[in-house]
């Protein structure tokens, strides 16, 4: 096992990564405040891992309550959250009663609000068991839902005790989630860490055969990257925010194509070959490094091109953004690989190119 600490002062938490750490109650008692825990997960997790984790914990003396939730990007809104308060309230829940995600970012973003908003706030665990999970949406303390005209509006900053990350909970994993989570990957090496994204392009086969030992690697340096960066700025005044890269347009393919029909990894990775493109369209990347990051994506089996929902829908969805400003949409651009900056100064007819030439089915 693997360890590394967000380092948030009196609200720091640990990250565990390692095989079998579902088995681990040790790990997570420290991190309760109660013997007492109310698991969040659910129909697809449900039954591959919820037995096993809390047949662990009540083995340790934790009295285990679960809700199960319907799967998908579909669920992470106002209703679901909803269906986890009735939950709470109709099993008596506390103010020290742990809350527990149990799943993919969807469950670990739902779950985190509800922890967020319920009496209060109620202490919160996080054990994420996709590749996307484990590298990003677990760490950091972003939680929320979505609303029909905005992916991500509604929510709070609300950092978990501890995230425990059982990294062969991957082996169930399909392969297109795998690689959704490659896409987060590969955002920290383009965005801060350019050996990182070398080692990507060494090792990308490695990854999607899903050698222990790469995908270790991966997910600890990408929880150093995120890590470092949360710790600096918390509530996203600044660095935060490149954390973000790829995502303004991701976001728009997200919505615009109807929650849950493209995955948030494959919008991550078809908007950050957008970001891309802008940038040398703004004479910052050269066509060579353009080139570099389609191939690194393609190699992870992820879409490298945006559909073309057309200027006017793009601009309409980026409009509804958490880094608009002042009314201008801020983007999250590349001054060169492995160096990332936000910006609303971009020229207009850049981005117009952008999105009319460089989406749509490629020629
Ligand atoms: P997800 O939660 O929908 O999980 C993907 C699919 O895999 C689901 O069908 C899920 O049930 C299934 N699954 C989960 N674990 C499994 C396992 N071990 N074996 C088999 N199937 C499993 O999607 P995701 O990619 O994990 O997360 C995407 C969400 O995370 C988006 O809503 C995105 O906005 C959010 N996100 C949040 C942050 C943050 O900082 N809070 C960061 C990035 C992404
Ligand atoms: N996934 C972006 C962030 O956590 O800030």
């Amino acid at each position: 096992m693997q360890t590394l600490s967000v380092d948030l002062g009196d609200r720091a938490y640990p990250i565990h990564i390692g095989p079998g750490l579902l088995d681990r109650a040790e790990l997570v008692l420290p991190h309760l405040a109660r013997n007492r825990v109310f698991i969040v997960t659910n129909t697809t997790v449900g039954p591959l891992y919820l037995n096993r984790f809390s047949e662990c914990l009540v083995r340790a003396g934790v009295q285990v309550e679960a809700v199960v939730l319907p799967d998908g990007e579909a669920y992470k809104n106002w209703q679901t959250l909803n269906d986890i308060f009735d939950a709470l309230l109709t099993h008596r829940a506390e103010r020290k009663t742990t809350l527990i995600a149990l799943g993919g970012g969807v469950i670990g973003d739902l779950a985190g609000f509800a922890a967020a908003c319920y009496l209060r706030g109620v202490p919160f665990v996080q054990v994420p068991t996709t590749l996307l999970a484990q590298v990003d949406s677990s760490v950091g303390g972003k939680t929320g839902i979505n609303h029909p005209l905005g992916k991500n509006m509604i929510g709070a900053f609300y950092q978990p005790r501890l995230v425990l990350a059982d990294t062969a909970t991957l082996d169930t994993l399909p392969d297109r989630e795998l690689s959704a989570g490659l896409a987060e990957v590969i955002k920290y090496g383009l965005i801060r860490d350019l050996p990182f994204l070398e080692w990507l392009e060494a090792n990308m086969d490695r990854l999607l055969a899903r050698d222990a030992e790469a995908l270790t690697h991966a997910i600890h340096r990408s929880c150093l990257n995120k890590a470092e960066v949360v710790a600096a700025d918390e509530r996203e005044a600044g660095q935060r925010a490149l954390l973000n890269l790829g995502h303004t347009f991701g976001h728009a393919i997200e919505a615009g194509m109807g929650y849950g029909a493209w995955l948030h990894g494959e919008g991550v990775a078809a908007g950050t070959v957008l970001a891309a493109q802008l940038s040398r369209r703004l004479g910052l990347l050269s066509a060579g490094d353009v080139a570099r990051v389609i191939a690194l994506f393609r190699c992870a089996r992820l879409p490298v091109r945006a559909p073309a929902l057309g200027h006017d829908a793009y601009m309409a969805h980026m409009g509804i953004d958490k880094k608009v400003e002042d009314g201008r949409i801020r983007f999250v651009l590349l001054r060169r690989l492995g160096e990332a900056f936000v910006s609303a100064d971009y020229d207009a007819a850049a981005l117009r190119a952008t999105l009319t030439e460089d989406v749509g089915a490629a020629d």
